[in-house]
C-alpha cells in the first residue's frame, strides 16, 4: 500500500493530512435500524474499516487511528463484549497478513492490564511482524481511554523522577507526550466523528488539542471512501492557526 512514490498517490496526498483519527459511532444504531442484533451492526463496522483504512491509504494519509472499544466499553452488555472482543481477534487474526504485505505498520493503544492472555499475545505479534514497515501507520485504541492513557503517561514521569532519573524541570510537553501509548506517532491534524454525536468519549484528549473536527451523520457500517473524500474535502477548507493568525495574515 505504501503508494507514496507513484504519481497518482503523490496526486492524492496533495493537501491531505498526515494524521486522521476516527471514532467509528452508530454501529448499534445501525443495527437497531434494521431489527438486527448489535453485534451484527460491530460486524458490518469491521467491514467498514477494511475499506476505510484502503481508501486512507490511497488518499495519502500516513497515520490512521481508530477507536475500537473504549475502557468504558466494558459496561456493555456480556454478549456485546464477547462480540467486540471476537471481531478484535478476527481482525487481528485475519487482517494482520494482508496490511503486512501492503506495507502497513500496526500499532495498538490502551490499556493491556487486564486483557485475555491471547489477546495480548495477538496484539503483540501484529506490532512486532509489522514494525518495519514503512507504509501507512494504523493505529487502533482498544481498551483506550486517554484520561487513563494521560494518567499510566504521568505516573511514568513521576516515577523516573521519584528514583532519581529525571528532574522535574526537565518536563516538557515533548517529554510527556513522548510517554503516550503512541508517543512516536505525531498529533491527528482531523478527527472524524460518525452518527451524528458530538464530543470526544475520552479519546486522544491531549492529542488532539489542535485537532480539526469533522461530524457526519453517517452510522459508521455505512462509511467508506466518499465519505472519507468528503471528511478530507472539508478539512482542506479550514484554516489552521495553532492559536496564532491565518497564513492570509487575519484571524478570519
Ligand atoms: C460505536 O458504536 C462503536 C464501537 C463501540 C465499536 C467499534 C468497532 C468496530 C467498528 C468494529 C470492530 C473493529 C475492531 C478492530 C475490533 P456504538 O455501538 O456505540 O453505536 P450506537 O451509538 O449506535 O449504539
Amino acid at each position: 500500500m505504501d503508494g507514496s512514490t507513484d504519481a497518482a498517490s503523490r496526486h492524492a496526498s496533495e493537501g491531505a493530512p498526515r494524521h486522521v483519527a476516527v471514532i467509528m459511532d452508530g454501529n448499534g444504531r445501525w443495527a437497531e435500524a434494521r431489527g438486527l442484533p448489535r453485534a451484527e451492526g460491530h460486524r458490518r463496522g469491521l467491514e467498514a474499516l477494511r475499506r476505510t483504512i484502503a481508501a486512507a491509504d490511497a488518499a495519502g494519509i500516513r497515520f490512521f487511528t481508530v477507536y475500537s472499544f473504549s475502557s468504558e466499553n466494558w459496561r456493555r452488555p456480556t454478549g456485546e463484549v464477547s462480540a467486540l472482543l471476537s471481531l478484535l481477534r478476527r481482525f487481528v487474526r485475519a487482517d494482520t497478513a494482508e496490511m503486512h504485505a501492503n506495507n502497513v505498520r500496526i500499532r495498538y493503544i490502551g490499556s493491556r492490564d487486564g486483557l485475555d492472555h491471547d489477546i495480548k499475545a495477538l496484539l503483540a505479534e501484529s506490532e512486532a511482524l509489522t514494525a518495519r514497515n514503512t507504509g501507512l501507520t494504523l493505529v487502533v485504541a482498544f481498551n483506550y481511554g486517554s484520561r487513563d492513557e494521560i494518567l499510566r503517561a504521568a505516573k511514568s514521569l513521576v516515577a523516573d523522577a521519584a528514583a532519581g532519573r529525571l528532574a522535574p524541570e526537565a518536563v516538557d510537553e515533548a517529554l510527556f507526550a513522548s510517554r503516550l501509548d503512541a508517543g512516536d506517532v505525531p498529533d491527528p491534524d482531523l478527527v472524524i466523528r460518525t452518527s451524528g454525536e458530538m464530543r470526544l468519549s475520552n479519546f486522544l484528549l491531549w492529542q488532539a488539542a489542535y485537532s480539526e473536527f469533522v461530524f457526519t451523520p453517517v452510522w459508521w457500517p455505512d462509511f467508506d471512501g466518499r465519505h472519507l473524500e468528503e471528511a478530507l474535502d472539508e478539512y482542506r477548507r479550514r484554516d489552521r492557526r495553532f492559536g496564532g493568525l491565518s497564513a492570509s495574515g487575519g484571524r478570519s
